[in-house]
């Protein structure tokens, strides 16, 4: 007789003892106990819940990251019902003139935090070949804190990734300044004193403006004006231009009256060298306007972004189409290497004529080969006061040695003697060479006189 150890009666599991391969036990007798089928399944559910701890935990997961989800939100709204009632923006676009303001204000304003700059340089090739540049560090796109009148603003300068201002080809850019709602009259002095500011770098200045694209930009930093006193031009010559140019801008209602389109144009003629662009850069000055040089014999310049540019000048600026001849020579000479000039002449002449503006228009053109210009370009409308700007005189080798050498009275009349005895033609610009070379020695330049027979020579 086999001998067996007694076996427990088959007592149902307590709920507390640990079932054998610790795996959460369902209690078969209660659920069998049970008579419906749903008071079955409803225990099924919350022992799974209480009695599994995975399940445990996703859930209190899932109702933890509900509750942040829906805290996050309020947050957010909050923040923005806060935002509109307690802040104010102001949104600069960089098509609007103030932009380039602002931006030069910030770069020189010291309470501000910046990480990221942005270089804007300023490049400028003088008369003499001499270069100069500047560099100026303003506030990159990004994000920028500043203190303003004891008001804090946030500034944020964003670039449109996807959309190009076709006129320049950059990106299109905001900047935008966040403050206090109740300081939100910081925004007007601020951007007065910006634009202020950039006047105020631009007084005495000559601003030259160049095309770019369909409009003008201006062109480096403003120039220092040329005083009108420093280009010699042969006796008379001057007065009667600055007359001229007076009393037309004083005559605009009498061109109205008379229904004649309100413009004048200027040629000046005459050797390389002889003060052309700077006379009319010292007069801009005198007149206290600015300078849109154009260059005709720019390749992509049409006819139509030609008439569009003339017909959008800046205020207070004159129109300086240098080398006049330059463009449609051009085209004829080098049709065979492919170079084609966008501007036809009738073009040009339909520009000269323009659309009826009422503000003043005045074009100054040079040239040094009158005779290759077709007779089209010289009708009155057109060009209405020509002059030759021509070698330097005797009148204007006196004067210019007396500007260099001041009191030199006997000197200059020797130099003068000197000077024209070579035989030669000499260009006013031969004889700014020799007096810089000698700067304070008229004797020096004397002596040298003989250099001037060579038109280009290298001291
Ligand atoms: N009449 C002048 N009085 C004073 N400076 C002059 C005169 N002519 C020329 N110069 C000097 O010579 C240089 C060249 O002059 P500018 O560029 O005005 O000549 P331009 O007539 O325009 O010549 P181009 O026909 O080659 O364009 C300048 O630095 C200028 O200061
Ligand atoms: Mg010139």
């Amino acid at each position: 007789m086999a001998v067996s150890e007694p076996v427990a009666p088959q007592t149902p599991a307590s709920p507390s003892s640990p079932p054998p391969n610790g795996m959460p036990s369902i209690d078969i007798d209660k659920i069998t106990s049970e008579d419906s089928f749903g008071g079955m399944a409803s225990s099924f559910v919350q022992q799974a819940i209480t009695g599994n701890p995975y399940f445990a935990a996703g859930g209190g997961l899932m109702l933890l990251g509900t509750g942040l989800a829906v805290a996050r939100s309020g947050i957010t709204r909050l923040s923005g019902f806060l935002y509109r009632q307690l802040l104010v923006d102001l949104e600069i676009p960089s098509k609007d003139k103030s932009y380039m303001w602002f931006l030069e204000w910030m770069s020189k304003y010291k309470q501000r935090s910046s990480r990221h700059l942005s270089v804007e340089t300023s490049f400028v090739q003088h008369d003499n070949g001499a270069v100069s540049t500047k560099f100026s560090l303003v506030p990159g796109p990004g994000n920028h804190l500043i203190r303003y009148k004891g008001a804090f603003m946030f500034i944020k300068r964003e670039r449109s990734g996807k959309m190009l201002d076709m006129t320049s080809g950059t990106p299109f850019e905001t900047v935008t300044l966040t403050t206090l709602y109740r300081d939100r009259n910081l925004f007007a002095d601020l951007l007065s004193e910006a634009k202020s500011m950039a006047l105020k770098a631009q007084e005495g200045k000559t601003v030259i403006y160049t095309s770019w694209g369909p409009e003008w930009r201006p062109f480096g930093q403003p120039k220092r004006k040329r005083t009108i006193g420093s280009v010699i031009l042969d006796k008379g010559i001057k007065n009667m231009i600055l007359d001229d140019v007076k009393d037309f801008l004083k005559s605009g209602q009498w061109y109205f009256d008379r229904g004649i389109p309100y413009r004048r144009g200027y040629l000046l003629f005459g050797p390389p060298g002889s003060g052309k662009t700077s006379f009319i850069q010292a007069l801009a000055g005198d007149l206290d306007y600015n300078i849109c040089i154009l260059n005709l014999s720019e390749a992509n310049l049409t006819d139509d972004r030609l008439n569009h540019l003339m017909n959008h000048i800046p205020e207070r600026s004159l129109l300086l189409l240098e080398d006049i001849d330059a463009a449609f020579n051009k085209r004829d000479q080098t049709d065979d290497s492919g170079y084609k000039s966008g501007v036809t002449f009738s073009g040009l002449l339909n520009a000269l004529d323009g659309v009826a503006s009422s503000e003043e228009t005045i074009t100054f053109m040079t040239t040094n080969h009158p005779e290759k210009l077709d007779p089209a370009i010289l009708r009155p409308g057109r060009v209405d006061f020509r002059v030759l700007i021509g070698d330097a005189t005797e009148y204007q080798m006196r004067e210019m040695f007396l500007r260099f050498y001041v009191g030199e009275e006997a000197k200059a009349d020797e130099f003068v003697k000197k000077a024209t005895s070579l035989g030669v033609p000499i260009s006013t610009a031969q004889l700014q060479g020799l007096f810089v070379y000698n700067k304070n020695d008229p004797d020096g330049a004397l002596t040298l006189v003989e250099t001037l027979k060579t038109p280009n020579h290298v001291f």
